[in-house]
Order: structure tokens, then sequence, then C-alpha cells
């Protein structure tokens, strides 16, 4: 019989009870470190006390009144944002893939706007991941994804990431817009090189096209800057935000440009609970928390070290691991072996991780881990290796 449940996830089989800061308590009691933070998203950790506090006092007073009145938490947050990032202006929805929806709807609302009511198009990269809206399967364009679920919404065009040899060639007179993760997540941990963001820019710039950065894994100082795009110094039109945005609570947005943001006026697109009371509240503490001195200087400089110490786990373990990927706190090993089996024998050791496309380990703690907690997770790392290594050893000699 079907469980209760849909069965579209691979779950393990583990629980968890309780967390704090870096670390969960599974059901049995056992103890992990948490460097999937529910896939990029506990940016502060678990049970993090301004956390917590700014959402129960929230709750005890309103959680939610519709966007038909105004919502002074949606406004606080909305005006740190603006006051911190190339943006003019908000807009909250609850997930990435919704966050992505409205930044089409953005880009292609202004083309037409502006008299352009034929381009239409948004040109995406291989190897992306937008979300799983009927939308954002055809931005993704990986067929995986799509099988079934047909048919396949028009609209989204794909080159080579990184290749700006062939971005040209694929801009059409129906184009409205480019779209881009800086640091490609699922996929497997890729950045996108200097030339190519630099790149992008200029051929918007050219062809009167507006950039989007998908900063919904990359953003909220996951790389050590609040948003990825800072480190090319390349000035987005729109980006969407979510993930770490709430700190494990659901909370997306997209940051946009006057230029754009100015067509979506009322009626023209909503969402029933997008910057409720209690969403805005929550992003405002993670926020507040992110942008405090020496926050993003602390996820830079403990990223460096991770960065370093998981060199050293290749070179330890060189028949399971062979390079590491990623900048700042969001990092992937390459595996020689089925990441599968790594993230398994990781588990083993107490570690949790989060695969990746190109059989990467992705390794995305809250943004508050320590360096010894990083050390911590190399040496389980190791620990795991080597345990997959002598399993390997044991099936040869009972072979031979
Ligand atoms: C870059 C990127 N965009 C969009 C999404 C989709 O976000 P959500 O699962 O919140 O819809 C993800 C999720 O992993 C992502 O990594």
């Amino acid at each position: 019989m079907i469980p209760a449940l849909m069965p579209n996830y691979k779950r393990a089989d583990l629980a968890f009870e309780q967390g704090e800061g870096v670390w969960l308590t599974a059901a049995d009691g056992r103890r992990y470190l948490d460097f999937g933070a529910g896939i990029a998203v506990s940016s502060l950790g678990h049970a993090h006390p301004g956390l917590v506090h700014a959402i129960a006092t929230q709750a005890a007073k309103v959680m939610h009144v519709s966007n038909l009145y105004r919502v002074p938490q949606a406004e606080a947050l909305a005006s740190l944002l603006v006051n911190n990032t190339f943006a003019d202006s908000v807009l909250f929805c609850n997930s990435g893939a919704e966050a992505n929806e409205g930044m089409v709807k953005l880009i292609r609302r202004a083309q037409f706007k502006l008299g352009h009511p034929e381009r239409t198009r948004i040109l995406c990269f291989d190897g992306a991941f937008h979300g799983r809206t009927l939308a954002m399967i055809s931005a993704t364009g990986n067929p995986a994804y799509q099988e079934g679920f047909g048919p396949v919404v028009e609209g989204f065009d794909h080159a080579p990431f990184n290749n700006t040899n062939t971005l040209r060639a694929a801009i059409t007179p129906e184009t409205a817009g480019i779209i881009v993760e800086p640091v490609q997540g699922e996929s497997g941990i890729k950045p996108a090189t200097q030339e190519f963001m630099q790149g992008l820019r200029a051929a918007c710039d050219e062809h009167g096209l507006f950039l989007g950065f998908d900063e919904v894994q990359t953003g909220v100082g996951r790389t050590g800057k609040l948003f990825a795009h800072e480190w090319y110094g390349v000035k987005p039109d729109v980006i969407s935000v979510a993930k770490g945005i709430g700190g494990g609570f659901p909370l997306g947005a997209v940051l946009a440009t006057e230029e754009l943001a100015q067509f979506l006026t009322p009626g023209t697109h909503g969402t029933t609970y997008g910057g409720n009371p209690l969403a805005c509240a929550a992003g405002m503490a993670v926020l507040e928390e992110i942008l405090k001195p020496g926050f993003l200087e602390h996820v830079r400089a403990v990223g460096e070290a991770f960065g370093a110490l998981l060199d050293a786990v290749t070179k330890s373990a060189p028949d399971v691991f062979d390079s590491v990927r990623g900048i700042g706190l969001m990092r992937g090993l390459h595996c020689k072996v089925p990441v599968g089996e790594v993230m398994a024998a990781a588990t083993e050791q107490g570690l949790l991780s989060v695969s990746a496309g190109d059989n990467v380990l992705r390794l995305v703690p809250p943004l508050i881990v320590t360096e010894d907690e990083c050390r911590e997770a190399c040496d389980r790392l190791v620990r795991a290796a080597d345990a997959i290594c002598e399993a390997k050893l044991t099936t040869q000699e009972k072979v031979s």
C-alpha cells in the first residue's frame, strides 16, 4: 500500500528531534554534524535563540494578514534588503521556484511595457537548476525533471554555461532576459567565471535584455558576500532569493531595480502568503544577524579554512575524493566512487551532507559554523573514506 506521504523523496531512515547550532540529535539520541543545513537553508543553525524569539514573539501577536493591508514587517525587511543591495524594490513569496517565476514575470512584463512584446524568451544555461514548477522545469532544461510532466512550458532557451563564445549566438530578437546561478549548486558546485559574468552583463546591455541571477542557493551570505554576484562586481537587474533568507522558515524574495519593479502594478501578480508578518519577522531576524559587523567576515574566514581542510581531505583519501570546488561555505568534493556511497558512509560517521550532480558531495553548513567544527567534519570525511576503502578491500579478498 502507498504510504500516507507521497513517495517522491528517497528518504534516509533518520528522524531528528532536536537541533542546536550545527548539531542535530536523532530520535535514537545520536548526534550529527549538519553540513547539509536542510540543503543550504538553516543559515543561523538550529534553534538560534534570536530567530526562535522573533518567530515566537510574532506568532503570539499576528501570524498572517493578507496583502490587502500594509504589512510593517515586510516593509522593514524590504527596506533592509534595498539598503544593502543593488535593488530598489522587493517582492516576497514562499520558495525558490516561486521567486524564479516572479523573476521571469518581471523580466517579461518590463519588456512588454517598454514596447517589446515580442521579447518573451528567457536564456538559461546547461546544468542549471531553477526549481520544480512547470515553468521552472523548463528553465532548468534537464529532461530527467520533465519526463511525464509535458507539455513543457514554452519560452526557455539554453546555452553552454561558462562559454562566452556561444552566448551571443543564443540570443534572438525574442530574447527578453538571461537567468543564471552565479555558482551552479544542484549540478555540482560550479562557479561562473569572471569572464562569463561580465560577458552576460555586456550582452544584456548590448541587446536590451535584463540580467537575472538565481541566488536561491548562493544568496544571504552563503558564499561570504551577502549575494554571490558581489564577488564578480557585476550588477544584475533582478535576483531571486529563498533558502537561507528565512533560516528555515519558508520565505522567498525577488529583488529588482525600479526599471523592472515599476511595472508590477496592483493586480499584476500576487500570492496569499507572500511576505506575511511571521515569515518577514523570521527573515528580519536572519538578515539582521547576517548584517552584523563581522558576520560575513566570519563566513569568508571559516569558508577559506574549510576549503583548505577539504583540500587536505582529498590528499588523505585520494581513492575516494579528487578535488574541492566552491567558495565560502558552499563547497563540493568531487568523488571517485559513487557519491551516494560517500554520503551514506559520512552519515554513518555522524556527518550530514547532500549529494549534487557530477558525482559531487555538497557541504553547505550553517553560516555560524566554526573552524573547529569544519575540522571535525573533515576528520569524519576521512573516516568515511577509510570505511569505504576497507569495505572494498574486504569484498576483493572474498572474491579472490
Ligand atoms: C539555484 C536554485 N534555484 C531554485 C531552487 C528551487 O528552490 P525551491 O526548492 O525552494 O523551490 C533551488 C533549490 O535547490 C536552487 O538551488
